[in-house]
């Protein structure tokens, strides 16, 4: 039985006193849940806040965003030591607004994925086809192109550390979710896929999140499904109510 989590993506949204406002709130309305993994990934500015706020609560800590050097001459970067030094346990990485907006590759996403698990941080690989990839049949290419391009040099016992995020960037942010059947059915090719890479064992203990406008409405019937292993919430997350009852979803 894999274990649920439920994350939230702030994106850049957040002043640090709202940030810790959120975590109170969400705190309170979610601290006898222990059957699920509850995650947060506010903005860099409110990381160190938020992470002192969630101090003896059962909500984890993750940003949303790393390079992949300790230190040195890169301006406007955050190292993966900076992120661990301000409490957190997780990173995702290779979300689809950093793979458009911001240049990041296969290459690049590979890169920062071997430093975080050097660091010991818990990956969150993020892949995804866009709208025109479904309609035209290409999405099982596209997402083997980013598991093999982004896992490359990975061994099993590294790959067990990694969770991925299933976020197809047609739903994300735009009120459409994927169907529960086409959010599974994807999910799976992925599970296979990462069973043909290393080796089913290791497949059926890697989490699968799902991501792409999760909301209360829509939780319980994504979540029940068995390839999906949680999810990944964007604008939901950012309302303490919404975002504890997705948690609620889960249990
Ligand atoms: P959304 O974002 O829930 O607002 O669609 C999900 C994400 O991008 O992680």
């Amino acid at each position: 039985m894999r274990r649920l989590m439920i994350a939230g993506n702030w994106k850049m949204n957040k002043t640090v006193a709202e940030g810790v406002d959120l975590v109170r709130k969400l705190s309170y309305a979610t601290n006898n849940i222990t059957s699920l993994d509850i995650l947060v990934c506010p903005t860099f500015t409110a990381l160190k806040s938020v992470s002192e706020a969630i101090k003896g609560t059962n909500i984890k800590l993750g940003a949303q965003n790393m390079f992949w050097e300790e230190s040195g001459a890169y301006t406007g970067e955050i190292s993966p030591l900076m992120i661990k030094d301000v409490g957190c346990e997780y990173v995702i990485i290779g979300h689809s607004e950093r793979r458009e907006y911001f240049g990041e590759t296969e290459e690049t996403v590979n890169k920062k994925l071997k430093s975080a698990l050097s660091y010991s941080l818990k990956p969150i690989l993020c892949i995804g086809e866009k709208l025109a990839e479904r309609e035209s049949g290409a999405t099982e290419r596209v997402l083997e192109t980013q598991i093999v391009g982004a896992l490359d040099g990975f061994s099993a016992v590294e790959m067990e550390q990694i969770i991925i995020a299933y976020e197809p960037i047609w739903a994300i942010g735009t009120g459409k979710t994927a169907t529960p059947e086409i959010a599974d059915s994807t999910q799976k090719f992925i599970r296979d896929k990462i069973a043909s890479i290393f080796n089913s064992q290791l497949a059926n203990k890697i989490r699968i999140l799902y991501g792409g406008s999760v909301k209360p409405e829509n939780a319980k019937d994504l979540l029940s499904c068995e390839n999906i292993d949680g999810a990944l919430v964007g604008g939901a997350s950012l309302d303490a109510d919404k975002f504890a009852k997705i948690i609620e979803a889960g249990l």
